[in-house]
């Protein structure tokens, strides 16, 4: 069994690497993995302290000191905005996109742009930041857009009247709605880009011990994480999907880690995998990536 999180494939040198949610957690060892590999690394975090310590982590780890810090709140549009302009403008090329950031809200908090903020964070980052993204990536082709969801999107449904629990909230089902999202974004996107150059999949990691579970009762945590896999397990999987040859120009497919205790080494062949069969609706999902362009104020996105 290949360990991948420590290497597979060819070198990544020269090609441009942005990861999501960076500052800890998978989004931190997919980064790690990628900087091992000799790419050029963005590392996009909302905290410049976590951020330097996560860029010096990863430098360190890898000896790869082309890993570069960029700071966004990815809550906030504005920031995305700025984000993706500096980033067409200083670079205007992008190999691999990982969409990773992600948070579990005890209670609905809204976000500036009057979003609520699991909704804004897990899913419509995703789809602002992509879309804005969508050049770069073109001007890398072949290139490549992973997106973290999770197993518990099957727990989920897309009800246009509940999608930001305007109606109804909880953190796990505001959470599995959200990354429900992210895997109807990744099927009509991937419609979208056919042809193109770019793929788009999305990947669930498996239950790993992170940060994204500390609003969870503490009897749940301490149970949970002992079990657990740790991050660099988590981030296996989407640095397969990342960097090996053998998914090349696959695109539109939910992947999904099975072992999601300590006791098993993660074996990322055959994790190609059904998501729900609500996903597959296309109806359902043209009218998501409407509701999306209409809140993040996009028109015209491919
Ligand atoms: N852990 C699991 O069991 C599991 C299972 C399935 C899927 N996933 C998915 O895997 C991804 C990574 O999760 P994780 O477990 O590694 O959790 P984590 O350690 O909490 O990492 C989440 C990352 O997202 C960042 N983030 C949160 N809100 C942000 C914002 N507004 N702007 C910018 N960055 C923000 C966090 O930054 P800060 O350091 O500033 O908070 C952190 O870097 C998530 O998408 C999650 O849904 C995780």
């Amino acid at each position: 069994m290949t360990d991948y999180a420590q290497g597979e494939d060819g070198s990544l040198k020269n090609r441009y690497c942005m990861v999501t949610g960076a500052s800890s957690g998978i989004g931190r060892e997919i980064a790690l993995g990628l900087a091992r590999r000799e790419a050029r690394v963005f590392l996009v975090c909302r905290d410049s302290g976590r951020g330097r310590s996560a860029q010096e982590y990863i430098r360190q780890q890898s000896g790869n000191n082309d890993v570069h810090l960029l700071l966004a709140d990815l809550s906030v549009q504005n920031q995305i905005r700025i984000l993706a302009m500096d980033f067409m403008q200083q670079h205007g090329v992008l190999h691999l996109l990982v969409n990773n950031a992600g948070v579990i809200m005890g209670k609905r908090v809204l976000t500036e742009d009057g979003i609520e903020m699991t909704f804004a964070v897990d899913y419509l980052s995703y789809f602002l930041l992509t879309n804005l993204l969508l050049g770069a990536l073109r001007a890398g082709a072949p290139s490549k857009i992973v997106n973290m969801t999770t197993s518990l999107h099957r727990l989920a449904k897309l009800d246009f009247d509940n999608l930001q629990g305007e109606k109804s909230f909880g953190r796990q089902s505001a959470y599995a709605r959200s990354k429900l999202a992210v895997v109807f974004f990744t099927y009509e996107l991937a419609r979208r880009l056919e042809g193109s150059g770019i793929t788009v999949n999305c990947v669930c990691p498996g239950a790993c011990s992170s940060a994204i579970w500390s609003h969870s009762s503490r009897t749940i945590n301490a149970f949970f994480h002992a079990l657990m896999k740790g991050s660099e397990e988590g981030a296996a999987l989407p640095l397969h999907l990342a960097c090996s040859s053998e998914i090349e120009g696959l695109t539109g497919c939910y992947f999904e880690t099975r072992q999601h205790l300590r006791i098993s080494r993660v074996n990322v062949k055959g994790t190609e995998s059904k998501s729900s069969r609500a996903t597959y609706d296309r109806k359902t999902a043209a009218r998501l990536w409407e509701i999306s362009e209409r809140l993040t104020g996009l028109a015209g996105a491919p």
